[in-house]
Formats: C-alpha cells, structure tokens, sequence
C-alpha cells in the first residue's frame, strides 16, 4: 500500500512539475549557507489558507510554464514575476562574496542570456515596494560568439547552478536581488522571448560606499530591444545583452 502511494505521490509531482513549469530558483545560498527558495506548493498554500513559511525568496504566481512575455515589459510583473511580494526574511551576504541560485537541474531552454541585478530597499526590504524599486545589474552573461554558446547552456551545463559575485564596492545595506534568465527561443517573434524573473530579500554586509543609480523595472527592456527581438537560429557575429549598463564596482 505505502510504497504504492508513495510512487503515484511522486509521479504526480513529476507530472505537475514539468506541466506547471520550470521557471523558478527553488533554492539559493549566500556566502555558502542555504536558503529556500519560492515554490510553487507555497502559492497553493496560500490559496487554501495554509500557512506560507517565512522565506527571503519573493511571492510570485508564475503558475504557468512561468515567465513574464515581452508586452509585460511596462508592467510591475517585469520586476520581480506575476503578482510578486517580498519575502519575509532576509538573508544575508557580504560584498565581495557569492550568491548561489540554484535553477531546476534540468533548464530547458538553451538559447539566452542571464542576467543578476541589485536593488537598494529605503528600509527592511520585506516592506518593498516593487514599483520604486532601482535596479543595477550587477552580472551579466550573453553569448560565447566564438563558440555560439549561450549563458543559459552554461546553467544546463551547470546542472542549474548559477553563481554571481557581489561587488566588493557596493554600499552595504538592505537590497532586494533580481536574477533573471530571458529565454529567447522563441525570440523571432515579437513577444516571443520569455522572461524568468527571481527576486530575494538579501543584506549587503562589508564595508562598500558605492551607490549607482538603478532603474524602474518598467524602464529595462523594450519588446523590440536587439537583444530581446532577434533570430536565434542563425550564426550570430554580435549580440547586445539587454538591460542598463553593467556596474563592475
Ligand atoms: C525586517 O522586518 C521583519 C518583519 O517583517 C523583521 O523580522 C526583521 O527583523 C526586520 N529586519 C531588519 C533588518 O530590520
Ligand atoms: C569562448 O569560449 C572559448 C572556448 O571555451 C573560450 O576559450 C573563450 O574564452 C570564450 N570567450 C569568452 C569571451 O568567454
């Protein structure tokens, strides 16, 4: 009986995983010590007035295969996903340390970019409000051109681990991170590319004074953007990776 239940139980899950989507960082970790990602269970908790756990991952209802298209681009779901609200514990990394995001172990799509972005909270980012927020990219990863490799098949590589240094010169203080991956296998149509936004409540330890100026989520990406609005299928000789310029600190 058991072990009979116990395997529906999970061929189940395989199946609602792989129908509901794959768009999520079920985990991450800062200077090494683990955390819990948003889950989709935490969304069906909710809505069955379950208690969600406390986590410093954000709230979001990606709920279908999980992305945010390109003619969402001027709404607050391009910041941090559908319906996204701060988590509500923080974590915690020093500047010049690493954050981990851990993707599922089998990312489907290996065309596109990646893309990590920090955003500074005026107070406790667990009262964020998404539509203030200023981003500044802090990492980004496009394309290989010599050997037409993507940062994406990188993760696939990677198993679904992507790890991101955090500039030694940032200010330290509360930030809400913005790691993204944009899909762009469908990318040859207008609206066609797909973006996988994550965000997480993190506090900058250390001793950084460094401020740049972020930009609305709304103000990142246009649909029509070069690195957005392109054929995939096809050897590429540049690419523009999207977003505001990076800062290396
Ligand atoms: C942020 O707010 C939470 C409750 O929402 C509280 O538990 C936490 O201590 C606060 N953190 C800081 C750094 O003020
Ligand atoms: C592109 O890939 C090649 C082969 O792995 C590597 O030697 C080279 O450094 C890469 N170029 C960049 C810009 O990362």
């Amino acid at each position: 009986m058991l072990p009979h239940a116990t395997l529906s139980f999970t061929f189940l899950s395989t199946l609602a995983a792989t129908a509901l989507g794959h768009g999520m960082v079920t985990s991450f970790k800062t200077d090494g010590t683990q955390h819990q990602g948003f889950i989709l269970d935490y969304y069906y908790a909710k809505v069955n007035k379950q208690k969600v756990p406390d986590i410093a991952a954000w709230y979001a209802e990606n709920l279908d295969s999980g992305f945010v298209a390109p003619n969402a681009y001027q709404t607050s779901d391009i910041n941090c996903h559908k319906n996204a609200s701060p988590g509500t514990l923080t974590a915690s990394v020093a500047a010049g340390g690493t954050v981990q995001f851990n993707w599922p172990a089998t990312w489907p799509h290996p065309y596109g970019p990646i893309l990590t972005y920090v955003a500074k909270c005026s107070g406790n980012c667990t009262q964020a409000d998404k539509n203030s927020l200023r981003w500044v990219k802090i990492q980004e990863a496009g394309i290989n051109l010599s050997t037409q490799k993507w940062a994406s098949q990188d993760l696939i590589d990677n198993k679904g681990v992507w790890t991101v240094k955090v500039p030694k010169s940032l200010a330290t203080g509360n930030y809400v991170f913005r790691h993204e991956i944009i899909a762009l296998h469908g990318a040859g149509s207008l609206n066609g590319a797909q973006n996988y936004p994550q965000c997480f409540n993190i506090q900058i330890t250390g001793s950084g004074t460094a401020n740049p100026t972020g930009v609305l989520g709304t103000q990142l990406y246009k649909n029509t953007d070069p690195g957005i609005y392109l054929n995939p299928y096809t050897t590429l000789k540049s690419y523009t990776i999207p977003g505001p310029a990076l800062f290396s600190g």
